[in-house]
């Protein structure tokens, strides 16, 4: 017999998107905003003190919880801060998982979920999309513990609207989790849902739209009873010190972020252009990624044509995401040189 329980000798684990150790790539596989966080988050850094090193940061991150309060339109105790939006997920998988409490979500989507379900020992019912990515009606009729809706949908960018998942909150007898790390990038989110819904729980990631992947910082979004109830299952001091007054700086500073968020949307309608030039198929994105299917030539070996050329971007060898590539949206400069490759790849010439 081994050290570990059954299903963690099993499990294979989640698999993060490669990180090349050059720093010369252009790397486009794993989200990352290609932006610099907002200026305020270097001036605060190079401010921190000794003294908040030496203390061991504050448990609820109340400076956080007042300031993504503001920025949401909730009162503070709404709002859970914690380490990146995967420290939710396994905080929820744990309050409302278990052996004879199962989870339910659309696929395909985030990756994470199936293992988490894995590690918690609990069953995954897993409904798939229809080709248009329509939230799939059987969803609500699961009985699950927990139902997880990523919108915008990660892999696929495709949204479900608010009206809908009101309507799959109101059905449900368990909790909906709606997964909105790459809301920034989309035009409408469900934070009103919280007001309604008991049942309803928004995950947001400081990762994409602030920049701030690096530091793991997230928050919830749910009524004061299922916020009081996920910090039960949190560490103690689950956000360290820098990582506070970091994300407190990046979310104050709403200009600064408004006006990233708006170059990258701008990037990804000239991406999707260019790539459909290239007879890719590319559906629209409410994220900082689009999802390429490329028509003429295997995924998989633009991929490793593209890893040739130092540019790194994300292919699943996965039957529901066949032949289609994960690009992130990068600078200007980085989306040019993605495209002169793939002209080059696929042997369409300059326009
Ligand atoms: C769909 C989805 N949800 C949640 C996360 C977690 O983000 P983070 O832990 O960086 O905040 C990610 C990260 O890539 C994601 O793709």
């Amino acid at each position: 017999m081994g050290y570990f329980r059954a299903n963690i000798e099993k499990a294979k684990g989640y698999e993060p998107g490669f990180q090349p150790k050059q720093m010369d790539v252009i790397k486009l596989n794993t989200n990352e905003n290609p932006y610099p966080p907002s200026p305020q988050v270097m001036k605060v850094l190079a401010q921190i003190k000794p003294e908040q090193l030496r203390r061991y940061s504050d448990p609820l991150a109340n400076s956080f919880r007042q300031a993504a309060a503001e920025v949401n339109g909730v009162e503070p105790d709404y709002i859970m801060a914690c380490n990146g939006g995967d420290e939710l997920l396994r905080i929820a998988f744990e309050a409302f998982c278990d052996e004879n409490r199962p989870v339910a979500y659309p696929v395909p989507t985030y990756s994470l979920y199936p293992v988490l379900a894995n590690l918690q020992n609990c069953k995954a019912i897993e409904v798939s999309f229809d080709g248009e990515f329509n939230l799939p009606a059987k969803l609500a009729g699961t009985n699950a513990a927990l139902t997880i809706v990523c919108n915008p949908n990660a892999p696929t960018g495709s949204f479900v609207s608010v009206e809908e998942l009101a309507s799959l909150a109101d059905e449900l007898s368990g909790v909906l989790l709606i997964d909105e790390a790459y809301v920034d990038f989309a035009e409408r989110n469900c934070t009103e849902l919280v007001k309604d819904f008991d049942n309803v729980i928004i995950l947001r990631s400081m990762s994409k739209g602030y920049s701030l992947a690096g530091v793991r910082f997230g928050y919830a979004i749910a009524q004061p009873d299922i916020i009081t109830g996920l910090m039960k299952v949190k560490d103690s001091y689950n956000v360290d010190a820098i990582a506070i007054v970091l994300a407190c700086a990046a979310i104050k500073d709403q200009q600064y972020f408004k006006e990233n968020i708006e170059k990258i949307k701008s990037g990804r309608w000239e991406l999707t252009e260019q790539l459909q030039a290239l007879k890719f198929n590319v559906r629209d994105s409410h994220t900082n990624f689009v999802l390429a299917e490329s028509k003429n030539r295997s995924a998989a070996q633009i991929y490793d044509e593209l890893v040739q050329r130092n540019i790194y971007v994300r292919y699943f060898d996965l039957p529901s995401l066949d032949n289609k590539l994960r690009i992130t949206i990068g600078t200007r400069e980085q989306n040019q040189k993605l495209i002169a490759a793939l002209q080059d790849i696929v042997g369409i010439g300059k326009w």
